[in-house]
Parts: C-alpha cells; sequence; structure tokens
C-alpha cells in the first residue's frame, strides 16, 4: 500500500497530470519534457524506467496503461514518486525499486526503457556532494552513467523494443550514436536547444 500524504515544496504541472517535488529530487525540465512530449508507451507493454525522479515519466507510461518498473539511486526520489502515483491513480501498475542503473531488474527485460541520465561534464572540484547532483552529474566527461546504461541495453530490451533517453551535446554525441550502429538499433534523434548546450533525444529500436 503506497502512501499518500507526502509533503512537496514545488509542484509541476504536465497534461492533465500533477506532480509535487519533493526536496533533492530532479524538478521535471525541458529533458523530461522532450521524452514525455514523444513517449509512445502504450497498453500492456512493460515498460522500464531508470532514474525515476519524481516519478513523471513512469506515471505517464502507466496511464497509457503500461505496466511499468521504476527506479532510482536516490531513495528520496522513490518516496516522492510513489506519492505522485498515488496521487494520480496508477501506483497498482508501477513497481518502484532502489538501486544503479539495471541492477534493481537483475536478467528482465522490457518493451520499452527510458531514461533521463546525469549527463553534465562535471569536474572533481565542482562538486557540490548533495543528493539532487547525482541528477546531472555524469562526471569529467559527462559520459559515466551514459555508459554504463548503455552497455546494459541491449540484453535488457526485449526484440523490437523501444528505448527513449536524452544526452547534452557536451557529453560526446558520436560515442552514443557509435554504440548504437554497433549494436544494431535503429534510431533517430529530436533536438532542443537550451541556453549553453543542445539536448538530443535518442529514440532507439532493437532489431
Ligand atoms: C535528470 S534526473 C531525471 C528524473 C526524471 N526521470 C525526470 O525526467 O524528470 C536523473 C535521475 O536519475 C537518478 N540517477 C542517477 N544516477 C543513477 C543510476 N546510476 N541509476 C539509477 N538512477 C540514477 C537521479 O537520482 C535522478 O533522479
Amino acid at each position: 500500500m503506497n502512501n499518500c500524504t507526502g509533503q512537496g515544496t514545488k509542484i509541476v504541472f504536465y497534461q492533465d497530470s500533477k506532480f509535487i517535488v519533493y526536496p533533492s529530487v530532479y524538478e521535471p525540465a525541458e529533458d523530461t519534457f522532450l521524452i514525455a512530449d514523444n513517449l509512445d508507451a502504450t497498453a500492456g507493454e512493460r515498460v522500464l524506467e531508470l532514474g525515476t525522479g519524481c516519478g513523471i515519466l513512469a506515471i505517464l507510461a502507466a496511464k497509457a496503461g503500461a505496466n511499468v518498473v521504476a527506479t532510482d539511486v536516490n531513495p528520496v526520489a522513490l518516496e516522492c514518486a510513489r506519492a505522485n502515483a498515488c496521487q494520480n491513480a496508477v501506483d497498482d501498475r508501477i513497481d518502484f525499486r532502489l538501486g544503479d542503473l539495471f541492477d534493481p531488474v537483475g536478467n528482465e527485460r522490457f518493451d520499452v526503457i527510458i531514461f533521463n541520465p546525469p549527463y553534465l561534464p562535471v569536474e572533481p572540484r565542482e562538486k557540490l556532494n548533495e543528493p539532487l547532483e547525482l541528477a546531472w552529474d555524469g562526471g569529467r566527461d559527462g559520459r559515466r552513467v551514459i555508459n554504463h546504461f548503455l552497455s546494459g541495453l541491449p540484453t535488457h530490451l526485449r526484440p523490437r523494443g523501444r528505448a527513449f533517453f536524452v544526452q547534452s551535446s557536451l557529453s560526446n554525441l558520436a560515442k552514443t550514436f557509435q554504440f548504437l550502429e554497433a549494436n544494431g538499433f535503429e534510431f533517430k534523434t529530436l533536438k532542443k536547444r537550451l541556453f549553453f548546450e543542445e539536448i538530443f533525444l535518442f529514440l532507439c529500436l532493437k532489431r
């Protein structure tokens, strides 16, 4: 049974849904909405969202009728996401699990995998050492989490499975293109220009 009484400091609206965002949880932003606007999960599909934050993308997939597993390394994010799932009446469709990348799902496979990862290059001297940093800190080259994510992606997608993930123009897009081509994915990208970078949404199909 999920607890519906969590208190948040911010409120975010997307379409007809409302989400609370606890302190130390990522507030949905342009990257979140770029995925949300293009997400096409359908009823009965098995969906995995890594790094669910306040749960917005997992909840949108669940509202479309998908059965969702949502993970995060930040326990407060999971608490916030559970409260939002409850508020949006889809808590029975989402299984929340704490842990790093694919660790919480073992060898399970999915029709759709979603990830808005930490993708910004951060030098050690720039670190703030606070939980919210987990949302954007991609290590020196911005690829620390993306590389691990990509290496686990092929084995966790079913044949003809789809992946939706974003990254920044600051974190070596060519490396992601090479990985997807070498591993037999069909893909296209959509981009959005922000103040000091472009963010790219990768829409991938496993052949
Ligand atoms: C940019 S935020 C995205 C949150 C939410 N999905 C959204 O789009 O608004 C990245 C999230 O990934 C989580 N995260 C960071 N590293 C992770 C990892 N190795 N495994 C799982 N989650 C991770 C962070 O705690 C954070 O909640």
